[in-house]
């Protein structure tokens, strides 16, 4: 049983396999943290032990008691009032204007089965793998009722958190912040890793001491972000791989969020996490419910690779939806940075051929195909093909691709528009701006207002329209600029800091309508790379174009800081041309193909301009991919070095059953006179033995795990190696 309630103690216990998370209610009725770490199966409430801490004041109720105070109580769901001056995870301003709550506990409900969230992705499991838990707190003096909600599921070491708020008074209140997440941690030394970057450059990891005040990591971009990703690491300072505690976090959220990180004046860690509350307004009408994103927490006590497997398991398993959820992807070519805008339908066919000709799955037609598109000024929202660009338009052309073999995949960035287009024309008022202010332009573009339902409709129609003309079979899924000049006419002015939130539900809404009426179809998230790659979107799209660099040295880190939270298989990943087009750096053919099986694999460069020899190597490329697929995308994950600072990018795949391993690995400089680098693989079994595929050679799964093994001499630049080690019988 996932969840332990000791009526008499209230003490609230959820276990998962190797887990315990624990609060508990006190005898004034606040709901406290206790603990969220190894399994003790003991109330953890005797660590808890508070001084008359001054200038931290006390709730009225504790009389003369100067040790109660709810500043220095580590709790379940912190807000503002009360006395507790750390960061609120709740605020709401009631009818009168005041904004204190002080919430206390009322009851629990437990269930078999996982909950869901009304137009929110949340993780899917069935009853007999997943239990929910609902602890209800209210005010003491207003009629606001706070609904913790916590899905366990045991098998993974994995709990959900979200929060409902919900207004039983008379009179309406405005919700200030909500945070999905309040995690305190009383006791312990811990650093925070999190994943920064820009256009280009995401997910670089940074792991850094606490200091005393708080940090953040967040985006107020209306997109979960390039800049910040919204997961977040806790571990210990000895954490490492393989050993150390930590517990991760990450929000199934693709817009605006902040994760603050507060480590107050004893030495108590406090995280919260959800829509940011910068851009977050809520009028909540009597009798009206509000609800939180979700929240997927995971805590390991031996390091950060079993906390990313955990983490890779649920993505991959419970929100990743639809026939591709665990399905080989096809290898795919994408024209982007082959032809950019220039292209017509001769151009096409022939990347296509030579494509089909090597081995390739599906084409995918970027960006240009539709109304007047030559560059990036002009035709988004005119979701109708060029015919001067593509005579007989896509069906034809998609009948054409199916002909050679492959499959047809198309680009569309639907919650943008072009000034220069007919639907701005048309539907000026449909754009995002603020009456009598300019808007800002970015990438020459402005963002459709996802709030308005006939946007929506317009969207769904048009879209639906041109999947229905021809055999599509993948959907390219783009957004590239960030959003500001929140106004909507459907809001009253009151009610305008809801915007960026109803956004977010409308991109939801649409997203899942699209996706349910074209269940065949592959959906790839992108925003610009991997500008929105997070939980929320790979609920609707199950992989993400990961960045906009496709350089395979700088990949190497990308990648690295991605594989903290989202599995291999939601990373898409191509062999693009030299010099690179984002760094103009020039690296082997092999070193980009290893890097990019690190993922869905794919193409992205016209194929025609390869040697004969690189063509053959793109062909073996393909067939070896479709080799390691079921292994690199089901298998687990392990990061054998820190491209962020080691000389080289190793990275192993270990099927499940622990008996065939690949590793892969990315010299960065080769070193004249040097010893070879040595690494130790992880994840084998020890007392079998292993063949190396490439040499024959033998070795037991104990040495290869604690002896190691010399990466292959290198030559070069980003020298690549491949491993394939195979157990012996
Ligand atoms: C940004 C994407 O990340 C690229 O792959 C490409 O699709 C361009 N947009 C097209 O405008």
């Amino acid at each position: 049983m996932a969840i332990i309630i000791n009526e008499e103690t209230g003490l609230f216990q959820l276990i998962t396999k190797n887990t315990e998370y624990q609060m508990k209610v006190d005898k004034y009725g606040s709901l406290k943290h206790l603990w969220y770490g190894e399994k003790t199966g003991y109330d953890m409430e005797y660590l808890l032990n508070f001084p008359d801490v001054g200038f931290s004041g006390n709730i009225y109720e504790a009389g003369d008691d100067r040790t109660y105070s709810l500043d220095t109580l580590p709790l379940e769901y912190s807000c503002e009032g009360g006395g507790d001056y750390r960061i609120p995870a709740v605020a709401v301003t009631h009818s009168d204007g005041s904004s204190a709550l002080d919430l206390r506990y009322q009851s629990y409900r437990a269930i078999k089965g996982k909950y869901g969230i009304n137009g929110l992705p949340s993780v899917y499991a069935d009853e007999s793998e997943s239990d929910t838990l609902e602890i209800i707190l209210k005010d003491t003096c207003s009629d606001i009722e706070i609904t913790l909600k916590y899905g366990v599921i045991e098998k993974l070491d994995i709990i959900t958190r979200c929060v409902s708020v919900t207004n039983n008074s008379a009179d309406p209140v405005t919700i200030t912040r909500a945070a999905s997440l309040c995690l305190d941690i009383p006791h312990g030394d811990w650093e925070w890793i999190h994943f920064h970057g820009r256009h280009a450059m995401e997910r670089q990891t940074e792991r850094m001491p606490l200091n005393h005040g708080i940090q953040e990591s967040s985006s107020t971009r209306g997109t979960s972000s390039h800049q910040q990703n919204p997961s977040v690491l806790l571990c210990s300072p000895d954490c490492t791989e393989t050993s150390g505690s930590c517990i991760g976090a990450t929000l199934m959220y693709s817009g605006s969020f902040q994760t603050k990180i507060q480590l107050d004046q004893l030495n108590q860690v406090r995280l919260v996490m959800g829509i940011h509350p910068d851009m977050f307004r809520w009028e909540l009408k009597p009798s009206d419910t509000f609800d939180t994103p979700e929240v997927i927490l995971s805590y390991s006590g031996c390091g950060m690779e079993t906390l990313s497997h955990n983490f890779h398991r649920v993505i991959r398993e419970h929100v990743c939806r639809g026939k591709y959820k665990l399905a080989e992807r096809p290898v795919l070519i994408n024209n982007w940075e082959a032809t950019y805008f220039d292209f017509d339908e001769q151009k096409i066919i022939k990347i296509a051929e030579q494509a089909a000709e090597l081995g390739v799955d599906l084409l995918v037609l970027d960006d240009g195909w539709f109304g007047k598109r030559d560059d990036d000024c002009s035709g988004l929202g005119d979701w109708f093909v060029n015919e001067e660009k593509l005579h007989g338009g896509l069906g034809k052309l998609a009948e054409k691709i199916n002909a050679m073999g492959m499959k047809f995949g198309l680009w569309f960035e639907p919650e943008m528009v072009s000034e220069n287009s007919n639907l701005y024309r048309e539907h000026p008022e449909w754009a995002i701006k603020i009456p009598s202010r300019n808007p800002v332009k970015s990438r020459y573009q402005l963002v459709l207002d996802m709030t308005n339902q006939e946007v929506r409709e317009y969207l769904f129609d048009t879209i639906s329209k041109v999947l229905n003309s021809a055999s599509i079979s993948y959907v390219k899924w783009d957004m590239n600029r960030s959003i500001c000049d929140w106004y909507t006419p459907c809001l009253s002015s009151a009610n305008q800091g809801e915007m960026p939130h109803r956004y977010v539900l409308g991109l939801y809404e649409l997203l899942e309508r699209l996706t349910s009426a074209f269940p065949e179809i592959l959906f790839e998230g992108c925003s610009g790379g991997g500008g929105r790659f997070d939980a929320g979107m790979l609920y609707y799209c199950p992989q993400i174009w990961c960045s906009d660099d496709t350089d395979a040295y700088e990949r190497t880190k990308i990648q690295y800081g991605t594989s903290f939270f989202y599995p291999v298989s939601a990373v898409g990943s191509h062999v693009s041309a030299v010099p690179n087009h984002q760094t103009g750096r020039v690296t082997p053919i092999e070193t980009r193909a290893v890097t990019a099986m690190a993922g869905s694999f794919g193409y992205e460069l016209d194929l025609n301009t390869l040697s004969e020899s690189e063509k053959q190597e793109v062909k073996e490329q393909i067939i070896r991919f479709k080799k390691y697929g079921p292994l690199i995308h089901n298998g687990s994950y392990y990061r054998l070095s820190n491209p962020m600072k080691d000389k080289f990018a190793v990275w192993e795949f270990v099927s499940e059953n622990q008996k065939e391993v690949l590793v892969h690995s990315v010299i960065f400089h080769t070193e004249p006179n040097h010893t070879q680098y040595h690494i130790r693989l992880r994840g084998l079994l020890p007392e079998i033995n292993y063949r190396l595929a490439e040499n024959g050679n033998i070795y037991s799964g104990s040495a290869l795990m604690n002896g190691g093994i010399l990466l292959p001499e290198s030559w070069g630049d980003y020298a690549p190696a491949e491993m394939h080690f195979i157990a012996e019988n």
